[in-house]
């Protein structure tokens, strides 16, 4: 395994699987997301040298796949497989996490046309069980489908922004129209080819839980996904049968403990 070199970045996230860095890409005003993933010291150096590699070469194989069919995720600059590191697009734009939660707990607010925000985000919501769509139709499981890991870029970002924006705080949309995002995924880190209805329907199932430990008042918009799933996805009654029965052994599995 090549020793790690020190990166030139923010640290954003410091996960068991990976260490995550905001940082520029060959000019100083392209923004760039590097993803390592560290030694793990109690595991045998030979094993841990392969499974590094192997992840790191399965995550942007799979983002590559996504892109080259049309699902939108960010695009690989460059990979070293020695030192587990992938250098990838950074996508600006709230996580639909952050996202549900500006927007709902914002919902009790008077001045707001409440109803125009239910249409703008009944439509991201469509938006999103396409995608899903989309990526199972292409025989892609994503593995990790939590809210965190889906993200809303505004449209026409080339990538670069001006530098005032660069420190900004999180994005949140305000006067936008929704409609002016792109529903991007992120982090196949757990991802495989399959096309097994079993797994998709896992996927969904772990969205589901996801969106329903998000925020209460997701359960509406998680049924509007998987309609637009159903619609979207060429091989989703199967799928969305199979989601039955995945959520049945879920239940019970929780009624045992
Ligand atoms: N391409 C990207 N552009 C912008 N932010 C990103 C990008 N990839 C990841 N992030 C941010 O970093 C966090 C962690 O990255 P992720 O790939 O999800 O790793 P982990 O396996 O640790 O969850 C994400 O939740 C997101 O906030
Ligand atoms: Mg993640």
């Amino acid at each position: 395994m090549a020793p790690p070199r020190p990166i030139d970045g923010t640290l954003l996230k410091q996960g068991a699987e990976a260490h995550v860095y905001k940082s520029t890409f060959l000019l100083p005003t392209v923004p760039c997301l590097i993803k390592v993933r560290p030694t793990k010291p109690y595991r045998h150096a030979t094993l841990d040298m392969r499974l590094t590699k192997h992840r790191c070469v399965s995550e942007a194989r799979l983002l590559n796949r996504c892109r080259s069919m049309g699902v939108l995720c960010p695009a690989v600059y460059f990979v070293d497989e020695k030192r587990g590191e992938i250098i990838m697009e950074w996508i600006e734009g709230p996580s639909v996490r952050d996202f549900l939660h500006s927007h709902l707990d914002g919902a009790s607010d008077p001045d707001k046309e409440q109803n125009s925000i239910d249409v703008q985000l009944d439509s991201l919501m469509e938006a999103i069980g396409q995608t899903i769509g989309k990526l199972h139709d292409i025989d892609i499981i994503h593995g990790d489908l939590t809210t965190s890991n889906i993200m809303l870029k505004r449209r026409g970002n080339s990538g670069s922004m001006p530098e005032a924006q660069q420190t900004g705080p999180a994005l949140a949309i305000t006067e936008e129209s929704f409609s002016d995002f792109d529903v991007v995924l992120i982090d196949f880190g757990l991802g495989q080819v399959s096309n097994s209805d079993e797994d998709k329907a896992v996927d969904l199932y772990v969205l589901e839980r996801a969106f329903l430990s998000t925020h209460p008042r997701a359960t509406r918009l998680f049924n509007i996904i998987l309609d637009s799933y159903k619609r979207n996805c060429l091989g989703s009654a199967v799928v969305l049968r199979r989601l039955q029965e995945v959520r049945l052994r879920g239940r019970k599995k929780s009624m045992i403990g």
